[in-house]
C-alpha cells in the first residue's frame, strides 16, 4: 500500500499566532486528540514526545535554519546566502565530523571548571540589586548573566564583554521579521566578531591557555583538525546559541518558581535539588518551544508521505507535556524524578551542544538566587515575549524581596 501524502490528509488546522502560551498548548492538545499531525501556516506540526524524538533523530529530516534567508526573500548571492554555514545548518558527514571534533570541549567535566566563575557572576548581579528590595529580574539578572560566562569560556577579557554583548544582539537580528533591513547591522557585527576571533586564534596558537579556543585549536583526531574558518564559525555559534537561550531559560525558570514559593524555599534549603529543578523547570516552561525541519527527500513516517521539501515543525513544549511519557505532566514538582528526558535541548544529531554548560549555568544560578532572595515574589505582572517558535521567555519580570538585614 502506498503512503498518503501529508498534503492529502484531512488534518486539524492550527493557527496559534497571537495566542497565550497556555492557549497554544490547549489548541495543540485539542488538535492532537483528532490526529497526531496538524497543519499550520509553517508546514506540518508534530507534538507527541515519541514523534518529536523520531523526527529529530531521523537524519533525512534536515535543520531548516538554512532556509531563513530564502524565506525572508533574500537574493541567492546576498551575503547571508553565501556566509559561512553554521553547525546548526550542517548535516551528514560534515556535521558528524564537527560534532566529533568539538565534543571533548563540551563535556560536563570540561564545563565544570567554570562553575566557581558562574557563582561569582550571579553573586555579583545579586549584590548590585540586593539592597533595593526589588528589581526587574530580566534586565538586572538574566540578560547580563551569560555573556561573561561565554567570554570566560572562550578566553576573552572582561573589557570586551560589552563588545560580545553587542555582537550577539546584532547577529540575533537574523531572527527578526525584517531581515533585509537588518542585514547591514548583522554583517557588520559578524565581520567584527570574525576579525576579533581570528586575532584570538593567532594569539592562542602562539601562547595556548586553558580556554575553549585553545582546546579547539589543539583538538586533533586522526590527523584531522579544525580550520580557522571552522573555529570562527564555532565561536559565533557558541555566542549565538549560548546567550539568549540561557537568559530566557533563567527568566522562565525563575518566573515559574515565583508561582511556587514552597519549591523556591525547598531549593534554598536543599541546593542538591538544583539538577532536578533545572530539568523540571525546562520541561514545564522551556525557553525553546519548538524547532523546524525540512524533508531532504521523500520520507514515509507512520504511513504518511512527507514529500521532499516539506516543512515539519516539532513542538518541543507540547512533547514536554505528553502524558504518555510524563506522569501528571501538569504538576510542577522539582523533587520529582521523571522517567524521560525533557525535550527543551532538542534531540538527535543537533541536540544542544552546550547542554552541559547551560545546565551548569542554571544549576549554579537557581539555588544561589533562592538562598540570597528567599522570599522572592512578583512585584507586578510578568510581560511575556510573543509565543513564537523562536527563543521565548519573560520580557519583563518585576520582583521584590527582603533586602539583607531588612
Ligand atoms: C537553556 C539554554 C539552552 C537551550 C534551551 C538550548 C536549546 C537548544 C536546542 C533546542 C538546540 C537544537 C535545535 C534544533 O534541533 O533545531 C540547540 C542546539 C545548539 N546549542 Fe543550545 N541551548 C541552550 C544553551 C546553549 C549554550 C549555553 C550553548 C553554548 C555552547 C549552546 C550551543 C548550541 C549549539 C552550537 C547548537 C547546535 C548544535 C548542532 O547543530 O549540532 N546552547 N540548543
Amino acid at each position: 500500500m502506498s503512503a498518503t501524502s501529508a498534503y492529502d490528509l484531512e488534518l486539524p488546522e492550527l493557527e496559534t499566532m497571537g495566542l497565550e502560551r497556555s492557549e497554544v498548548l490547549a489548541a495543540i492538545r485539542d488538535a492532537r486528540s483528532r490526529h497526531w499531525l496538524a497543519r499550520t501556516p509553517l508546514g506540518f506540526m508534530l507534538s507527541d514526545y515519541r514523534d518529536a524524538v523520531a523526527v529529530l533523530r531521523d537524519r533525512r529530516f534536515h535543520s531548516a535554519l538554512s532556509l531563513i534567508p530564502q524565506m525572508a526573500g533574500l537574493e541567492p548571492d546576498s551575503y547571508m546566502q553565501t556566509r559561512r554555514r553554521s553547525i546548526l545548518a550542517m548535516e551528514g558527514d560534515e556535521h558528524a565530523r564537527l560534532r566529533r571534533l568539538v565534543a571533548p570541549a563540551f563535556t560536563p567535566a570540561s564545563t565544570d571548571r567554570l562553575r566557581p566563575f558562574m557563582r561569582e557572576v550571579i553573586s555579583g548581579l545579586v549584590d548590585a540589586v540586593a539592597t533595593q528590595g526589588s528589581c526587574e529580574f530580566v534586565s538586572d539578572v538574566c540578560e547580563p548573566y551569560p555573556i561573561p560566562i561565554i567570554c570566560e569560556l572562550l578566553g576573552a577579557p572582561k573589557e570586551d564583554w560589552k563588545l560580545f554583548s553587542q555582537w550577539a544582539t546584532d547577529i540575533f537580528r537574523i531572527f527578526n521579521q525584517d531581515l533585509a533591513a537588518d542585514l547591514p547591522a548583522i554583517e557588520r557585527a559578524s565581520g567584527q566578531l570574525e576579525a576579533y576571533v581570528l586575532a584570538m586564534i593567532e594569539e592562542r596558537r602562539r601562547r595556548p591557555t586553558d580556554d575553549l579556543l585553545s582546546t579547539l585549536i589543539v583538538i586533533e583526531e586522526s590527523g584531522d583538525r579544525l580550520s580557522s574558518d571552522e573555529l570562527v564559525m564555532l565561536t559565533e555559534a557558541v555566542l549565538m546559541a549560548g546567550t539568549d537561550t540561557t537568559r530566557n531559560q533563567l527568566g522562565c525558570s525563575v518566573a515559574l518558581l515565583t508561582e511556587h514559593p514552597d519549591q523556591w524555599a525547598l531549593l534554598a534549603e536543599r541546593p542538591e535539588l538544583a539538577p532536578r529543578a533545572v530539568e523540571e523547570t525546562m520541561r514545564y516552561l522551556g525557553a525553546v518551544r519548538g524547532t523546524v525541519r525540512v524533508a531532504s527527500e521523500d520520507i514515509v513516517y507512520r504511513d504518511v508521505l512527507f514529500p521532499a521539501g516539506t516543512i515539519v515543525s516539532v513542538a518541543l513544549a507540547s512533547a514536554n507535556m505528553d502524558s504518555d511519557v510524563f506522569a501528571s505532566p501538569d504538576t510542577f514538582d522539582i523533587t520529582c524524578e521523571r522517567d524521560a528526558l525533557q525535550m527543551t535541548f532538542g534531540s538527535g544529531i543537533h541536540f544542544c551542544m552546550g547542554a552541559a554548560l547551560a545546565r551548569a549555568e542554571l544549576q549554579e544560578a537557581l539555588p544561589l538566587l533562592a538562598r540570597r532572595m528567599p522570599d522572592l515574589g512578583r512585584d507586578g505582572p510578568v510581560e511575556w515575549k510573543p509565543p513564537t517558535f523562536g527563543i521565548w521567555g519573560p520580557a519583563r519580570l518585576p520582583v521584590r524581596f527582603t533586602p539583607p538585614g531588612g
